[in-house]
């Protein structure tokens, strides 16, 4: 399907610069669509990715009155900090623009212009919210109330936070105004109604020519708002803030925010176009249908880009339309949901003083909500930086490299006659550009990021199953051909990985004295070795550091974890671990659990806790170890049928390697007990 497009435009959804960016703006659009770009120029595809900030709509006149400001004051300054917070933690933008700015108005008034003589714009007299010691009109969020759709108290005027559902705002129950407290009347005020109902069809059309390739929450919000039969909707408010409406007479009414929003991303590609010294390479984009366009955005955000903006597209004509709408559902943080207003949000400027960029990006690349809402814990953030990061991908990074520089006078060994191990690990790795491109061209941002942590796990386990610290005395040619294949999985890995932490790859492409950048690389030659031998490496460095547990404490206690997710997760911890976040069954269907029978036993030497087990898988002989000597005696383990998890990444405890795990509860004393089989079943048959 890509190969059809000359090109693809990206789009991510502008944020509104009423504040800063958290880590729920991150795993809704802007971690997917950074991944999704980089990969598409590793790919070699002209994209191009846009963004910048939504400056208009009450969200903004809010702000600048709880801040004691002006709305202009409100947008340069978290204009230019998530500007700033987005460049540092690599999500890389061709154009950050501003819907300020005179390109932005221009285009907006020509759209409204156009669709006004054309006859999709009706003037119309409508009853409205009006605060009358205020003196004004109520528009959107200036009124809160009862949502008449689910009950909820603190739903906005234009939309409910709690089941999200868009009204009318005099459907709203018991209305409040937000600048006096008191109850509006309903006053009449003109205004321009978008004629919706005229492209019913043709997006009805549009959006079941989607019914395969779109997400089920695009699609299912989008087919709910057509199945209720589209309405005309006002596009103007009773505002000073914004993009006055072009018309010669209209005084205080300016365009609504959704109107001109999503027009910013093609007035942002005409301010890169300019900054390009091409000023019409714009339309290559929006006009040209060889184009594939993509909006990336959160799922509140959705119903504005398959019909609003469509619709507008249609209207004004010689546009194309975003060709998929890969939504995320939202992420919550620590089992309650992200509130400023409660100090429950992580936000980016801070996270960025005290962690690397890439660190983030992959426990949220692992963790998106893609087809649910998912949760951010501290702990997940750290287990995953510790033993994923740093013992998986950094580690087999680190011990190749140093054992190079030690043993190789830090150049890449000749590769000399290769082995089984040596051409099964190539293929594995030569392959692994196109298992992780599938997942990444379906949106799959969660999956392909296990998939390039797998190819970290087999490397490691291809460095254990070589034992190049053996060879190194035994047969030294064969320890360089191990060692100069690890090199080139080095590279292949700092390309695959590339898309999800950038940073890292950078420094890896260092470490390996590599002239081009990552970005010049070609990704499905990602896995081919490339290094030539007797090439000079540059110096290793630590790629990921362990977080410490008191660092984690210290994140939670600063946290306002909302008082009742915090009292349940606290009376939860009482008596029983807390339950890890959710996980799907594909997830679960990763971890390989046999039957597997103990054959030999004995104590780890000077160790209390550490058995040394061989068992058998039938297929396969193994030597394992597990943490359990304080509660059962070799003796008492020998002949005994046991459940492990075959394939899990090798690891070294106490200097002895354990190829997998045995199941046991994770409770000690009287609770503590051995998962074992009641009947006689075959050693290697698998459980599901
Ligand atoms: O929800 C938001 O933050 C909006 N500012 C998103 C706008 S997306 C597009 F229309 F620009
Ligand atoms: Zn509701």
């Amino acid at each position: 399907m890509q190969n059809n497009f000359k090109r693809i435009l990206v789009t991510s959804a502008l944020p509104y610069a009423n504040g800063h960016i958290h880590l729920g703006h991150l795993a809704g659009c802007y971690v997917p669509s950074d991944i999704y770009t980089r990969y598409q120029r590793l790919q070699q595809r002209e994209v191009l990715h846009i963004c910048g900030s939504d400056e208009h709509g009450v969200a903004i006149t809010i702000s600048a009155e709880k801040e004691k400001t002006t709305p202009q004051a409100i947008v340069d300054k978290y204009h230019k900090a998530n500007k700033e917070s987005f460049k540092k933690f690599g999500i890389k933008f061709d154009n950050y623009s501003r819907t300020s700015l005179p390109i932005h108005h221009e285009t907006s008034k020509e759209f409204f212009l156009d669709l006004l003589s054309k006859g999709y714009l009706k003037e119309k007299e409508e009853e409205q919210f009006y605060d009358a010691d205020a003196k004004m009109f109520l528009p959107d969020r200036y009124v809160e109330g009862t949502c008449p759709n689910c009950g909820n108290d603190k739903a906005r005027g234009d939309q409910c936070d709690n089941c999200g559902k868009y009204y009318d705002q005099l459907e709203l129950k018991n209305p409040k105004s937000l600048i006096t407290g008191k109850t509006p009347i309903v006053k009449k005020t003109k205004h321009w109604f978008f004629t919706l109902g005229k492209f019913q069809k043709k997006l009805e059309e549009y959006t079941e020519s989607h019914s395969k390739d779109w997400k089920d929450n695009t699609l299912q919000q989008t087919r709910s708002w057509l199945k209720e039969g589209l309405q005309d909707r006002a596009v103007t408010r009773d505002l000073s803030w914004g993009i006055p409406v072009p018309i010669e007479g209209v005084e205080g009414k300016v365009l609504y925010v959704w109107f001109d929003a999503v027009l910013g991303y093609i007035s942002s590609t005409k301010e890169w176009a300019i900054q390009q010294g091409k000023p019409e390479k714009w339309k290559e984009y929006w006009c040209d249908t060889s184009t594939r366009y993509i909006a990336f955005l959160g799922k509140d955000n959705i119903v504005f880009h398959t019909i609003v903006f469509p619709a507008e597209l249609m209207a004004k004509g010689g546009y194309i339309l975003p060709d998929n709408v890969p939504a995320n559902e939202f992420l919550n943080l620590e089992g309650g949901k992200f509130s400023k207003s409660r100090n429950n949000a992580i936000y980016l400027k801070d996270i960025l003083e005290r962690y690397p960029a890439d660190t983030f990006r992959y426990t949220l690349a692992t963790n998106l909500p893609e087809t649910k809402d998912s949760d951010f814990y501290w702990k997940d953030f750290q287990a995953k930086n510790n033993n994923e990061l740093a013992d998986i991908y950094g580690n087999f990074i680190n011990r190749t490299i140093t054992f190079v520089a030690k043993n190789f006078e830090n150049k890449v060994p000749k590769r000399g006659k290769m082995n089984d191990l040596d051409r099964e690990v190539l293929v594995y790795v030569q392959t692994a550009p196109q298992r992780i491109a599938v997942f990444i061209e379906q949106f799959k941002f969660r999956d392909a990021t296990m998939e390039m942590m797998n190819v970290a796990r087999a490397a490691n386990k291809y460095f254990n199953d070589s034992e190049p610290w053996k060879s190194f005395k035994t047969n030294p040619e064969q320890c360089g051909t191990t060692l100069n294949i690890c090199l080139n999985i080095v590279r292949s890995l700092a390309v695959l990985f590339s898309p999800v932490v950038p940073f890292s790859s950078d420094k890896v492409f260092k470490m390996l004295n590599q002239n081009s950048i990552v970005d010049n690389e070609q990704w499905m030659n990602a896995g081919e070795p490339q290094l030539l031998d007797g090439h000079q490496l540059g110096q290793s460095e630590i790629l990921f550091t362990k977080i410490e547990d008191t660092t984690i404490e210290q994140e939670l206690s600063t946290l306002g974890i909302n008082a009742e997710a915090k009292k349940e997760n606290e009376s939860v911890v009482s008596n029983y671990a807390p339950v890890k976040p959710q996980i799907t069954y594909d997830d679960f269907a990763k971890v390989d659990l046999r039957i597997a029978k103990i054959i030999e036993a004995e104590a780890v030497p000077k160790s209390k806790k550490l058995i040394r087990l061989q068992i058998d898988l039938g297929f396969e002989k193994r030597q394992i170890v597990a943490g359990i000597a304080e509660k059962l005696s070799p003796e008492q383990l020998i002949g005994k049928t046991i459940i492990v998890v075959a394939n899990l990444a090798p690891a070294k405890l106490m200097g002895v390697e354990s190829q997998g795990m045995l199941l046991a509860t994770a409770a000690d004393g009287a609770n503590f007990a051995l998962l074992t089989s009641s009947t006689n079943v075959d050693s290697g048959v698998g459980i599901k």
